[in-house]
């Protein structure tokens, strides 16, 4: 790193990330894929997949779709369960300086509240991050849209953890800074928004959606100005930290939701079109742009 690197971010509660640059939840897996292709430990974070009590198996594939400068995704939130994650897969995490961030999903508070629990004794988990914006399964959005469910949730997610909680925001909402300020007022140490947008794409040939179920989530550079206004929202309506996710494609494109008040930032799809992303965009920040 250069003199001018960017330096550290506190988010509160003992989670300091080493620099603002993290790797989205959904696009990095565990990171234990990512981590045989890039030099994973000079990041500033890694949010996992979005882990739940019970192991998933996802939705029916297809579960992606490219659009217009962008993808859509539907995949259901496929993953080993918070039991797997906590014997299995953090050990494996021993020893990485990144900090490991795991997303939380559930379709109950009480289910949020039991993976943060298991979670709670495993040193190798510097956070927490619920994800209360999930448009791919049944239940996915029923926190994210509500300002007073999102604060329920994290009102009982507060209770059961020391660990810095970071609450990630769903656009598919008619006033984000409503859902910010319901979940800081609750306890939340910070925000990280956006999860990905309500789409659709046609099978020209048949007439009928490319996803299996309708609908999926876009990302990916089509979303960096919808995301940018959010985050922007977002920042004018809290005082915690606020991390911005949404399209970034390198420094630049980084640096404008560093602009517009978010204290760090998260790569995820444009991981998928080059796994070295996340770490042009650390490379190509100074510590002046924030
Ligand atoms: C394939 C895929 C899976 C994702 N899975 C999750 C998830 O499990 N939990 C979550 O909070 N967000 C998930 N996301 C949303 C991303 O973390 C991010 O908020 C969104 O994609 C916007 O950022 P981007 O445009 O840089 O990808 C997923 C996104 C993609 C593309």
């Amino acid at each position: 790193m250069t003199e001018n690197a960017p330096g550290s971010v506190d988010l509160g509660r003992g989670l300091t990330l080493p620099n603002p640059v993290g790797l989205a939840s959904g696009t990095a897996g565990y990171g234990f894929e990512l981590e045989q292709l890039i030099d994973i430990n000079r990041l500033g974070a890694l949010y996992t997949k979005g882990t739940t009590m019970d192991a998933r198996a996802g939705n029916p594939p297809p579960r992606v779709a490219e659009t217009g400068g962008g993808m859509l995704n539907s995949i259901g939130l496929q993953n080993p369960g918070v039991d797997s994650v906590a014997t299995t897969y953090a050990p494996r995490w021993t020893g990485w300086s990144i900090p490991i961030i795991v997303n939380i999903a559930g379709g109950s508070v009480d289910e949020y509240v039991h993976c943060v629990s298991v979670l709670e004794p495993v040193s190798e988990v510097a956070g927490i991050e619920l994800n209360i914006s999930c448009p791919n399964i049944a239940q996915g959005l029923d926190f994210g849209r509500d300002p007073a469910e999102a604060a329920r949730l994290v009102a009982a997610v507060r209770a059961v953890t020391q660990r810095c909680v970071i609450v990630k925001l769903s656009p598919n909402v008619t006033d984000i800074a409503a859902v910010a300020r319901a979940v800081e007022d609750a306890g939340a140490d910070a925000v990280s928004a956006v999860n990905t947008y309500i789409g659709r794409k046609i099978h020209r040939a048949t007439g009928r959606s490319v996803l299996p179920l309708g609908t999926g989530g876009l990302s990916g550079p089509a979303i960096q100005p919808l995301a940018l206004a959010a985050v922007a929202a977002v920042c004018a309506a809290v005082h915690i930290p606020v991390i911005g996710v949404g399209g970034i494609i390198d420094a630049a494109s980084a640096r404008d939701f560093l602009i517009v008040g978010a204290c760090a930032v998260q790569v995820g799809t444009a991981t998928f079109v080059n796994p070295e992303t996340a770490l042009q965009v650390l490379d190509g920040l100074r510590v002046d742009d924030y």
